[in-house]
C-alpha cells in the first residue's frame, strides 16, 4: 500500500497556506503566510490587497511546503484546494494555481469546501475520531452547526443570520481600540474584567432554532459604549470584553449542546479561529459535561485558516474518487 500525498492550497481570506498531507493524517508540512500585518492598519481584510498578496506569495509558499515535506511534485497524488466560501479574488488565486499544478502533474484536482476543511482540522488532530458528531465551526467568516452522521456527509443544522461570532469579536474590539484581529484581544482584556457586571443580550431566536444572530449583541455593546462617551462616563474595557465574551460563549455553547442532544451524538467538535477562545471552551465543556457529551478541539494552528485541514478533507475525497474538473470556479457563498 503506497502512501497518498495531497498538496493542499488555502487562500480564502488573508492566509496564503500550502500543506503536504500524507494519508490524511501526517502533516508533512503546513506553511502559513499571514497577511495580517498588512491588513491591520485598515482594521480588517481588504479584499483586493488580499488577492494581490496571495498572487505574490503563493509560488514561494508552495516551494517552502514541498521542501519542508522533503517532497517534489512527482511525489504528489492530488491537489486539494479551497474553492469557497471566501473572498472571490482570494479564492481565484489559489484555485488557478491548483488547476495549473493538477494539469501539469496530471493528477486529480480536488475542490474542498472551506468549512469541510475547518471540520477536518479535527480529523488531523484526532485521526480516529468516531462518527456521528456535531461540529461547531466558529470563525471570522462563519458560525455554523453541522451534523456529521458519517464520513463525507454534512447536514447544516444552523448558521448565523448576520455577523459571524469572530466578526462580533473583531468589530467590538475595533471600537474599543483593541486592534485586529479582535478575538484574542477581547479574550486577553476579559481576563481582568467582571463577566457578570455587564449582561449583554443573547439572541436565542425562535424556539428550536439552531441559527445564530450576533449583530444585535454587537449594536448593544456599541450603544453602551456610545452612551458612556456621550455622558462622559468612564467605561471599563475589561468588563465590556468579559460581558461580550460571555454573551457569545453562552449562545454558542448552549446551542451546540442542544444540537448534540437532538442528534444524539456523543461528541462536539469545535473548529475555526474562535475555537481558540478559552472561555468558550470552558462554557462548552461545562454544558456538554452535564449531558455526558465530550468536547474536542484541534490545536491552535489547525483552528485558524490553514492548508493542512484542506489537505485532510481532500484526502478523504480522493479516496471516494470525488474529483473536480478543470472548469471548477470559485464560489464565494458556497453552501455545505
Ligand atoms: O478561522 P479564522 O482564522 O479565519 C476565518 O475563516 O475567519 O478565524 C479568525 C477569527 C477572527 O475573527 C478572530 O478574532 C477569531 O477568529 N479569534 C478569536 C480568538 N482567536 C481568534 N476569537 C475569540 N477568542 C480567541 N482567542
Ligand atoms: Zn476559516
Amino acid at each position: 500500500n503506497m502512501a497518498v500525498n495531497i498538496l493542499a492550497i488555502e487562500t480564502s481570506c488573508d492566509e496564503s497556506s500550502v500543506a503536504v498531507i500524507q494519508d490524511g493524517r501526517v502533516i508533512r508540512s503546513n506553511i502559513i503566510s499571514s497577511q495580517i500585518e498588512i491588513h491591520k492598519k485598515y482594521g480588517g481584510v481588504v479584499p483586493e490587497i488580499a488577492s494581490r498578496k496571495h498572487l505574490e506569495a503563493l509560488p514561494f509558499v508552495v516551494q517552502e511546503a514541498l521542501s519542508e515535506a522533503e517532497a517534489d511534485f512527482k511525489d504528489i497524488d492530488g491537489i486539494g484546494v479551497a474553492y469557497g466560501p471566501g473572498l472571490v479574488g482570494a479564492l481565484l488565486v489559489g484555485l488557478s494555481y491548483a488547476k495549473a499544478a493538477a494539469y501539469a502533474i496530471e493528477k486529480p484536482l480536488i475542490g474542498v469546501h472551506h468549512l469541510e476543511g475547518h471540520i477536518h482540522a479535527g480529523f488531523l488532530e484526532y485521526p480516529d475520531l468516531a462518527f456521528p458528531l456535531v461540529a461547531l465551526v466558529v470563525s471570522g467568516g462563519h458560525t455554523s452547526l453541522v451534523y456529521l452522521p458519517k464520513r463525507g456527509a454534512y447536514e447544516l443544522l444552523g448558521q448565523t443570520r448576520d455577523d459571524a461570532a469572530g466578526e462580533a469579536f473583531d468589530k467590538v474590539a475595533r471600537h474599543l481600540g483593541l486592534g485586529y484581529p479582535g478575538g484574542p484581544q477581547i479574550q486577553q482584556a476579559a481576563l481582568q474584567g467582571n463577566r457578570e457586571k455587564l449582561v449583554f443580550p443573547r439572541a436565542w431566536l425562535e424556539k428550536d432554532s439552531l441559527d445564530f444572530s450576533f449583530s444585535g449583541l454587537k449594536s448593544s455593546v456599541l450603544n453602551y459604549l456610545n452612551q458612556c462617551k456621550m455622558k462622559d462616563e468612564a467605561y471599563d474595557i475589561p468588563d465590556i470584553a468579559a460581558g461580550l465574551q460571555e454573551a457569545i460563549g453562552d449562545v454558542l455553547a448552549t446551542k451546540a449542546v442542544v444540537a448534540a442532544k437532538k442528534k444524539k451524538v456523543p461528541t462536539i467538535l469545535l473548529a475555526g479561529g474562535v475555537a481558540a477562545n478559552l472561555r468558550l471552551r470552558e462554557m462548552l465543556q461545562e454544558k456538554a459535561g452535564q449531558e455526558n457529551i465530550n468536547v474536542l478541539w484541534p490545536s491552535p494552528v489547525l483552528c485558524t485558516d490553514n492548508a493542512a485541514m484542506i489537505g485532510c478533507a481532500a484526502y478523504y475525497k480522493y479516496l471516494r474518487g470525488e474529483f473536480s474538473d478543470l472548469t471548477l470556479n470559485a464560489v464565494p457563498n458556497l453552501s455545505l
